[in-house]
C-alpha cells in the first residue's frame, strides 16, 4: 500500500531526465584539422580566421563563380568584384553567413570556422590587390 509514494518519486526523477534530454541537443561541431603552426599574421585584429585555409574555402564553396578576386584567380561577375569593394572581414562574415540579394547564405554549408577563415582570406587578399 505505501508503495504508491515510491512510484511517484521515481516518476519525478524520470521527468527531470526527460526534460534535460529535450533541452540540450544543439551542439555545433567544428571540424578540426586546419591548425597552423606559424603565428606570424598580426595585422587586422578583426580577422580571427586563417587566411590560408580560407583560400581553400573560397575555391571549394563556389565564391569564385560569382566574384572576381585576383589573388584566387576568380573572375566571376554575378556579384561585385571583391578586388574593388575590398570588404572588411566583418562584412564577409555577415554576407557569407546571412546572404544578401542574389548572394546565397552559407551558414548551413560552411562551419563558423570556415566562414572566419574565408573572411580573413577575402579581406586580406582584396586589400592587397
Ligand atoms: C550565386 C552567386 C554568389 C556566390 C556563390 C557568392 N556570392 Fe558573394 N555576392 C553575390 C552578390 C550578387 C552580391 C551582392 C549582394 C547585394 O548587395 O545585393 C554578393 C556580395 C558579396 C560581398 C559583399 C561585397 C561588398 O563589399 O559589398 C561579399 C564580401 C561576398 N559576396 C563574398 C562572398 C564569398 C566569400 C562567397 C563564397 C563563400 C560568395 N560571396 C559567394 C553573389 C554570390
Amino acid at each position: 500500500m505505501g508503495a504508491v509514494v515510491w512510484v511517484t518519486g521515481t516518476q519525478e526523477v524520470e521527468e527531470a531526465h526527460a526534460s534535460e534530454a529535450a533541452g540540450g541537443g544543439s551542439t555545433t561541431e567544428t571540424p578540426s584539422g586546419t591548425e597552423t603552426s606559424g603565428e606570424t599574421t598580426t595585422e587586422a585584429p578583426a580577422a580571427a580566421g586563417d587566411a590560408e585555409a580560407g583560400k581553400q574555402v573560397f575555391e571549394s564553396a563556389g565564391c569564385a563563380a560569382c566574384h572576381t578576386l585576383a589573388d584566387a584567380g576568380a573572375t566571376g561577375t554575378v556579384g561585385p568584384s571583391l578586388d574593388q569593394t575590398k570588404p572588411s572581414a566583418a562584412v564577409v562574415v555577415d554576407l557569407v553567413t546571412n546572404g544578401r540579394g542574389a548572394m546565397p547564405p552559407f551558414a548551413d554549408k560552411l562551419s563558423e570556422t570556415q566562414i572566419q577563415d574565408v573572411a580573413a582570406y577575402v579581406s586580406s587578399a582584396a586589400a592587397a590587390s
